[in-house]
């Protein structure tokens, strides 16, 4: 029997070489990826020029996998992380069509964007306080019917679906002031501060949401946000104090915290 050819070593091109000695820790995935979104040997070096200038993939690229799908992620936009999939999962449990669902801190709107694939015909809203995610958003979200609002939590939604809404998921700022400079460059340079910076204990507009959801849950409904392992029990009594039924859901899989407070039925 004849021999199979054998498979072509891709983990030393010279470009995966170059993305390497640039600290690319996945460099071979990353070179198969850029020579792909290139359309001519120029565009493939200036692409390969800022990754090496340490812009993040997903920036130079455009988008992000998240949950199985390609999100639009343009320059100064939260790259959407792998473990933020769990709090998507948890969010579209028991989601059903007419569902009134809002993506807060909705960044590029990759979580609401994955709902709104998963479940059609939820009533889908988004809020960031940031216009440039909000114009992100505006391209992962609208083709579902979501629409996307710029403004400062809660304020920024129409009055009309308070007390009506049935899920309320947030992947909002928690790393702590006093670590974000201790973050790695990609995110500390790349992210806008407003995207990362939760404040003291990183917790600060968890209290904030978890003080106006009451207001527009519906009864049965689900205030979900992501948080650091350590944050969660704080977490949760957070949530408890603003009269929800809270609990705590890991995922070690994708290393996730989710915190969920139920609006009393
Ligand atoms: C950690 S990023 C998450 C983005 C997106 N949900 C995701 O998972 O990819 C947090 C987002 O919250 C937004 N944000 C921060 N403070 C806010 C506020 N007070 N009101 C609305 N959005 C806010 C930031 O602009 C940023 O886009």
């Amino acid at each position: 029997m004849a021999a199979s050819p054998p498979t072509p070593d891709r983990s030393h091109t010279p470009l995966a070489d170059e993305l390497r000695a640039a600290g690319c820790v996945f460099a071979e995935e990353e070179a198969a990826l850029l020579a792909d979104a290139a359309r001519s040997p120029e565009e493939l070096s200036e692409l390969v020029r800022r990754r090496v200038d340490g812009v993040p993939l997903e920036h130079v690229l455009g988008w992000a996998e998240f949950c199985g799908r390609r999100i639009v992620v343009e320059p100064g936009v939260f790259v959407p992380r792998r473990r933020t999939e769990f709090l998507a999962r948890c969010a579209a449990e028991r989601l059903r069509p007419g569902n009134v669902v809002v993506d807060m801190c909705c960044g590029s709107g990759a979580v609401g964007a994955v709902l709104g694939h998963e479940v059609a015909g939820i009533d889908l809203y988004a809020v960031d306080v940031d216009p440039v995610a909000v114009g992100c958003a505006r391209r992962n979200i609208e083709r579902f019917g979501g629409r996307v609002f710029t403004g400062d939590l809660c304020a920024a939604l129409p009055t009309s679906i308070a007390g009506r809404v049935d899920v309320l998921v947030a992947n909002a700022p928690y790393v702590p002031s006093r670590a974000v400079a201790f973050m790695p460059p990609e995110a500390r340079l790349h992210e806008p501060r407003v995207a990362l910076d939760g404040g003291g204990d990183g917790l600060d507009v968890h209290r904030r949401l978890a003080d106006a959801a009451p207001g527009w849950l519906a009864p049965g409904g689900r205030l979900l946000m992501e948080a650091g392992v350590s944050q969660a029990d704080t977490a949760a009594l957070i949530l408890a104090a603003a009269g929800l039924d809270a609990m705590v859901r890991t995922s070690e899989e994708l290393d996730a915290t989710v915190v969920v407070g139920t609006c009393p039925s």
